[in-house]
């Protein structure tokens, strides 16, 4: 029965974390970049794709997109010729374990889907 419940409870967490990143990323990023269409912003299809590239690990991959998100900047930016074009997307306040669910949701979701 023990077992039972702590299943019950990582499997619900799981979910839930999924669900976060989510419903963040839906309400705050979304307004800006669509899935699939760069129209005031690059697509959210085409930021992944440059992240990946960029690199393939997970790890890599939040750590160094939240810290650009936290503090938008030319220096330290993948995609120069979209700071060109859109010019420098304006920084948001968000603590860094919010900005990690998000772009964990990013790594893990294909936008094009
Ligand atoms: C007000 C509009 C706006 C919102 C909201 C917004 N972005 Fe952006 N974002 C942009 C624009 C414009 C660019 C392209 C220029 C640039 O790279 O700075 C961009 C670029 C990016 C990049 C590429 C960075 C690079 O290497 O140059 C990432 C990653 C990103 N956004 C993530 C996010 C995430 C995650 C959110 C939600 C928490 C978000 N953005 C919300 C406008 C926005």
């Amino acid at each position: 029965m023990k077992k039972i419940i702590f299943l019950s409870i990582t499997i619900s967490t799981s979910i839930f974390a999924t669900n976060l990143g989510s419903l963040l990323f839906n309400g705050n990023c979304k307004t800006c970049h669509h899935s699939t269409k760069s129209i005031s912003a690059p697509s959210m299809a085409n930021v992944r794709e440059n992240y990946l590239n960029a690199f393939s690990k997970k790890e890599d991959f939040v750590n160094y997109m939240s810290k650009w998100v936290k503090k938008p900047n030319e220096e330290t930016s993948l995609m120069d010729s979209a700071i060109k074009k859109y010019s420098l997307m304006p920084e948001l306040a968000f603590e860094m374990e919010t900005l990690k669910e998000i772009t964990s949701y990013i790594y893990d979701t294909d936008f094009t889907k």
